[in-house]
């Protein structure tokens, strides 16, 4: 694990806890028990829905590859696990530009680790819920042309974001030239309203990043402007599922709603 001077190990964090989940090793001790307590307690599916997410913003990136997209802006990017954005992209594109944005020091410091020497892919370290510090950074600069189609990745994150801070966010879309992709996932209540009660108030507890849950309705808001692709916004692993992905659990286990609209 890199050196990261100044983090706070004892509270769970929600960036290291999913590395956990996910079998990384930039986690520490409390993140740890909280993983295991969220499993036993509050939510058995917890790694399911991780493992489940990951693979979808993989099969996404692939996706946006696919419609000719070179340039990839990862809002909530979290702590670098096998087959990241950038590794996905240029290992189809060597020249595929990445921006990764967080706020989570571990996250920030692995990832610049993981990107030295890599002129096409930086992250920066910012609260995403002010756009110009992501989109105003010499990081996105550097490697971001907004004049070209970008995906823009909210993938995992939106469910950090409370309803009245939302229309903030806002502010990434109106920058994206038409042929963009906007690619999102997030946690919701549909289907499992009790269980999801029990994790909105886990983290609101022990977490210094409260959750809220959407539900498909608010989901569908957020591609507003954007031509959903088929199938439209379903559970994670129901996104154009390829049949390497982690299945074992009913598909809306996976909590989370997800879909792909193009600009
Ligand atoms: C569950 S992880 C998702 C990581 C990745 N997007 C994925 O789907 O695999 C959520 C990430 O969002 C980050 N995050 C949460 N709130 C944020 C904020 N306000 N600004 C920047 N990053 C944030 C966390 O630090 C964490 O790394």
């Amino acid at each position: 694990m890199v050196d990261v001077p100044g983090v706070d190990c004892t509270t769970p964090n929600a960036a290291r806890i999913y590395d956990y989940d996910l079998g990384g090793e930039h986690n520490f001790e409390a993140d740890r028990a909280a993983s295991e307590e969220i499993r036993r307690t509050v939510a058995p599916t917890g790694p399911f829905i991780a493992r489940a997410n990951r693979a979808f913003l993989q099969r996404a990136v692939r996706f946006c590859l696919d419609q000719g997209i070179d340039q990839f802006l990862d809002l909530g990017s979290g702590i670098p696990t096998v087959g990241n954005v950038h590794e996905i992209a240029q290992a189809r594109n060597p020249r595929a530009r990445v921006l990764y944005a967080d706020v989570e020091p571990v996250a920030v410091a692995h990832t610049r680790h993981l990107l030295e020497g890599n002129a096409h892919a930086g992250i920066v370290q910012a609260d995403v819920r002010d756009p110009e510090a992501v989109l105003g950074s010499p990081e996105a600069a550097r490697l971001l042309d907004f004049s070209r189609p970008v995906a823009l990745l909210e993938v995992a994150v939106l469910h950090y974001i409370t309803r009245q801070e939302q229309a903030g966010m806002r502010r990434y879309r109106d920058v994206l030239a038409p042929g963009s992709a906007v690619v999102v996932s997030t946690l919701t209540a549909d289907q499992r309203e009790e269980e999801a009660a029990r994790v909105e108030r886990f983290f609101a507890e022990k977490t210094a990043a409260p959750v809220t849950c959407r539900t498909a309705d608010e989901v569908r808001e957020l591609f507003d402007g954007t031509e959903l692709v088929p199938p439209g916004i379903v559970w994670t692993p129901q996104w154009r599922p390829d049949p390497a992905d982690p299945n074992g659990w009913e598909p809306n286990r996976a909590g989370c709603w997800a879909g792909v609209g193009l600009l």
